[in-house]
């Protein structure tokens, strides 16, 4: 078994960025600036967004952090995505979800001009997505594919059976390993918690790419002997003897699938920086549109 390596992959990125950005500040011009609005106090959301500040730091983007308590109302937060919107220093900007409930997590994403959504969550992002339009790809999924291109794992013609159909991972990411490209023409079943027989439809997939937020849920008994296993769950444990004083569980059953992959991307490591480095590849395309 191959245990793919986001973390090495993502450094790969971060460099190939940064010689860009390097070519930019080259000719005068400034580098590209992401900008992340942060509602409210969750720790795992500002975990989040400490990373993200730190990748731009890396990279040698600019970055802002707007910083609102979780009183903030749903019209001041739209006037704020409305300035974010006409703000020529800021090539993108994301509103790290979850918002606090009082606030429509759509009306939020609807007021983000599509040509600053470097997290690709507008309408018309996820409909040029759908058409294979230039477009923002939303970052977990264009992390999943540039791991799988990185890796060179064959797809044409496989079975990929997608485990969650949420509009950030398992639906984008259905319709990107369809698509007529490489990776891609791949044969698409996308299957949730409805889904009948899922444990025989899971062991008939050659890539098994796992979004459905539920522990441990996949076991041995649904994984076909040499399958590429995508497991993008992330569930934190409690776990006193960790500094940070907890762990991140994904939802496949490590140590029980780990010996009947080809591949396998485990939370830790797998995509998760995957990820953070498409959101920095998405604000280089907008710096590059502007
Ligand atoms: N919350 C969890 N993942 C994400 C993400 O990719 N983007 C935003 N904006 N919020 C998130």
């Amino acid at each position: 078994m191959v245990l793919l390596d986001g973390t090495s992959c993502s450094e790969q990125i971060r460099q190939e960025i940064k010689a860009q950005v390097d070519a930019i500040k080259a000719t005068g011009d400034r580098p590209p600036h992401l900008a992340a609005v942060l509602v409210g106090s969750d720790g795992a959301s500002q975990n989040y967004v400490a990373m993200k500040e730190r990748d731009c730091a890396e990279v040698g983007f600019d970055s802002t952090v707007l910083r609102f308590k979780d009183d903030i109302t749903e019209q001041e937060l739209l006037d704020k995505i409305a300035e974010l919107n006409a703000d020529d220093s800021i090539d993108g900007f994301i509103v790290q979800l979850p918002v606090p409930k009082h606030i429509d997590e759509r009306k939020v994403i609807l007021a983000i001009d599509p040509n600053k959504d470097v997290d690709g969550f507008c309408p018309e992002n996820v409909g040029n997505l759908v058409l294979g339009l230039p477009s923002f790809v939303s970052a977990t999924p264009n992390g999943i594919m540039e791991l799988i291109r990185r890796y060179d794992i064959q797809t044409e013609g496989k079975h990929c059976v997608v485990l969650g159909r949420s509009n950030i991972v398992g639906t984008p990411v259905a319709i990107l390993m369809s698509r007529n490209t490489k990776p891609g023409n791949a044969t698409v079943t996308l299957a949730h918690s409805r889904t009948k027989n899922l444990q025989e439809l899971c062991a008939s997939a050659d890539i098994l790419i796992v979004a459905i937020g539920k522990m441990e849920f996949v076991t041995a008994d649904m994984v076909k002997q040499g399958a590429v296993v995508i497991d993008v769950g992330q569930t934190r444990v409690a776990d006193a003897s960790r500094k940070s004083g907890y762990r991140n569980v994904g939802d496949v059953d490590f140590e029980n699938v780990k010996d009947k992959c080809s591949f396998l991307s485990y939370t830790n490591g797998g995509v998760g920086p995957m990820t953070r480095a498409s959101l920095l590849q998405n604000t280089l395309k907008a710096h590059q549109r502007r």
